[in-house]
């Protein structure tokens, strides 16, 4: 057997195992019910039993649970461990820091490594985005971006998209529009200058467009939208600041744009005074094989977020503007009026280094865009072996996703599968998770280091389930 981090799938009991469940249920007598998914209820609701499983270690691509079993992770844990769980060198950052200094006063007396990381993310991000705002997750990163945007051009409204997904604090849930029943118990309370319109999804393409609209079509009539809306009769659309966008849609099912439609973007921001602020929290950090999305395309934003892989498991998160963006703050006065107790904490501060080391170092970008190509391939096979369950490969490097439908004529999501394709993987030991609006997606966003024979191991079990499953 491969060491613990490149090992195959080894199951010792049924999926989820004895101690997983009695530990699932200790949590309910002590956590509030809405956190953690419990089977009773995702059953009523999906009709798939999807009681958790109790994680202990992981390592590489392998994950321990509770009761011994080992899986392979192929959500690096919500995008984060895209180095791997654990990488050695994260690692010994972390000790060391550990031993040295904990934690710092961010604002106040920031420590050593928080400016060091300040520095070397001003390097990685694309000029001019070079200030930045450090945080402790994607959530406040999105938030401090829509208040410098608010503090920048006076206009506290933005423009988002339905199927992005920003996080889920007040702020950043006003933008959010991933799922309705996330919005509602709060709509009330959610900034009201916040319009959204449909993404240019060229697989269901918006505004009633024929599936065989093309890519510019889509591209181009989601973009006069946009126009039309900035440029009609005065509405709500006159206090919007800020346009936010994933460069590729991550919970909202792995959905990447037409090619130019970043760059129409940046010119209605031009154009209108806007800021232009991409959400690249899940896309950052070589995911999509390239360290940060929008350099496929070459397009800047005024601000760029990134959290999630950037600590390296650490809540680290951050929003780097251009220098003038940012100066529109003004200079601290010695009471910062954006901060927090934890900002630029130097334990994460001194993962998040080592993190941009190793990609660095380790080429990690071009690797993944390489291994990419390759995945997508295989899953290509299988689109074209399944069409009837697959409606399309979706996504960009080593962020993918396979839209099941129920039939190719109609496009319908086909949720039911892509959650009984989810259960088959875990039972069998891969750790897959759906996204998309309705759950339709089987989302791939694997640790980098997932071996060849881990990627068969899957395959054979993904064929499997797509043979087998109703
Ligand atoms: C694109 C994007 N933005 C923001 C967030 C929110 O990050 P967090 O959960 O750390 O607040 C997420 C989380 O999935 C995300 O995918």
């Amino acid at each position: 057997m491969n060491a613990f981090g490149e090992a195959l799938p080894h199951l010792k009991t049924e999926v989820p195992g004895p101690k997983s469940r009695a530990k699932i249920d200790d949590l309910a007598r002590s956590e509030c019910p809405a956190v953690t998914a419990r089977r009773a209820r995702r059953e009523e609701e999906t009709g798939v039993a999807q009681d958790p499983i109790v994680w202990k270690r992981a390592r590489g691509a392998n994950v321990e649970d509770v009761d011994g079993n080992i899986y392979v992770d192929l959500t690096s844990a919500f995008a984060v461990a895209g180095l791997g769980h654990g990488h050695r060198r994260i690692r010994e950052a972390a000790k060391q820091q550990c031993d040295a200094l904990i934690h710092a006063m961010g604002d106040v007396y920031p420590s050593d490594v928080k400016i060091e990381l300040s520095r070397r993310l001003a390097q990685i991000t694309p000029p001019p985005l070079t200030h930045s705002i450090l945080g402790l997750s994607g959530s406040s990163a999105v938030e401090a971006a829509l208040k410098t945007a608010a503090v920048h051009t006076g206009r506290p409204g933005a423009l988002a998209f339905w199927g992005g997904y920003h996080g889920l604090g007040y702020g950043a849930l006003g933008i959010t529009a991933y799922r309705e029943e996330f919005r509602r118990p709060f709509l009330t309370q959610l900034n009201p200058a916040v319009e959204h319109v449909p993404f240019p999804d060229t697989f269901r393409p918006p505004f009633g467009l024929p599936h065989e609209a093309t890519p510019d079509r889509i591209r181009d009539a989601v973009l006069t939208h946009i126009r039309q809306k900035l440029e009609g009769p005065a509405t709500a659309c006159e206090s919007i600041g800020a346009i936010v966008v994933e460069p590729i849609q991550g919970r909202g099912g792995e959905v990447a744009p037409p090619e130019g439609f970043l760059a129409g973007l940046r010119q209605i921001c031009d154009d209108h005074g806007l800021v232009l602020i991409f959400d690249e929290i899940y896309t950052g950090f070589g995911r999509t094989g390239a360290i940060f999305a929008c350099e496929h395309e070459g397009v800047v934003p005024d601000i760029m977020c990134v959290g999630k892989a950037m600590g390296g498991g650490f809540p680290l998160s951050a929003a780097i503007g251009t220098e003038e963006v940012m100066a529109s703050w003004q200079l601290s006065s010695g009471e910062a009026i954006h901060t927090s107790t934890f900002l630029g904490n130097p334990l994460g501060c001194a993962m998040g280094l080592a993190v941009i080391d190793t990609l660095v170092d380790e080429e990690w970008p071009t690797r993944v865009d390489r291994i990419g190509r390759r995945i997508r391939k295989r899953l290509e096979v299988f689109a074209r072996r399944y069409p009837e369950r697959i409606g399309r490969v979706r996504g960009r490097g080593l962020m993918l996703g396979l839209e099941l439908v129920k039939d190719q004529e109609s496009r319908t999501p086909n949720t039911e599968l892509s959650l009984a394709l989810t259960d088959y993987c875990r039972r069998r030991g891969y750790l897959v998770l759906p996204s998309g609006r309705w759950g339709q997606t089987l989302a791939l966003s694997p640790p980098f280091v997932v071996t060849d024979a881990q990627w068969e191991g899957f395959f054979a079990v993904l064929d499997e389930g797509l043979k087998t499953l109703n």
